[in-house]
């Protein structure tokens, strides 16, 4: 065993305090995901997603990679394996940690783009406002995958997932599509490894013989994960 994938989700980040999307009835920091993650949200009140993604922004600088996020980036460090991120998390903890192969599903919080030309991409820290433009003159807009939007990276990290040899999934309901379907890429006798404290089975292949669910946290979950992975290959 030499490549390890993982497919991160809002459960990886949740004990750096930041919060996940469904696990409050669909609400997300008190707002129908819709109303802010959505071009229709976004036609509607341009205001109030700036303002939504500006307050995500704030929190995310003021946050902290958690004991998980370290774990993989130190056994990516020390194992001698390769590990490939892919994350639908729009932070950049996984980065923080120290993580070097880290691809984003969803975009990212620290980038503002052009509204109407995908490719124009800016590093952004601070909030982005109403008459922020690009070099275009368009609004700018958070850098994140939208409800209805392509997912550009999802072919890139399907190859990435074709060429593991195990699987991680950690802080996920795999409910979101086309990240849910990664797992389809995996080869067949490759383990996958589920960790997340409420499990989604239903979402999951129950006909891989090969999966093992860890009803636990990240921070709990990942370092007996890493450390099983280490231990069978050294055997
Ligand atoms: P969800 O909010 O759907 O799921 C979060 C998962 O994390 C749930 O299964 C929880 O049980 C689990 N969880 C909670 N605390 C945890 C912990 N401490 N450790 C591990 N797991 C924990 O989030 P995602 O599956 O990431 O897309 O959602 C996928 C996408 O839907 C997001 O990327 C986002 C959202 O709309 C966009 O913003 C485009």
């Amino acid at each position: 065993m030499k490549r390890i994938v993982v497919l991160s989700g809002a459960g990886m980040s949740a004990e750096s305090g930041l919060s996940t999307f469904r696990d409050a009835g669909g609400l997300w920091e008190g707002h129908d995901v819709m109303e802010v993650a959505s071009p229709e949200g976004w036609a509607r009140n341009p205001e109030l997603v700036l303002s939504f993604y500006n307050q995500r922004r704030a929190q995310l600088l003021t946050s902290k990679p958690n004991a998980a996020h370290h774990a993989l980036a130190a056994f990516e460090k020390e194992s001698g394996f390769e590990l490939d991120i892919i994350t639908q998390n729009v932070d950049d903890l996984h980065e923080r940690a120290g993580s070097q192969n880290i691809l984003h599903l969803h975009g990212e919080l620290l980038k503002a783009r052009s509204s109407i030309d995908a490719e124009l991409i800016y590093a952004w820290h601070k909030d982005i406002c109403l008459g922020d433009t690009c070099d275009k003159g368009s609004q700018l807009r958070p850098h994140i995958v939208w409800f209805g939007e392509e997912v550009p990276m999802i072919s890139v990290a399907a190859q990435r997932v074709g060429q593991a040899d195990a699987m991680i999934i950690v802080g996920t309901s795999l409910q979101v599509y086309p990240a849910a379907s990664l797992i389809d890429f995996l080869v067949p006798q490759a383990p996958i490894y589920y960790i997340d404290p409420d499990p989604s089975l239903s979402h999951m292949v129950t006909r891989n013989k090969n999966l093992t669910v860890l009803a636990q946290t990240a921070t709990e979950g990942i370092p007996t994960v890493l450390q099983h992975i280490k231990k069978t290959a050294s055997m």
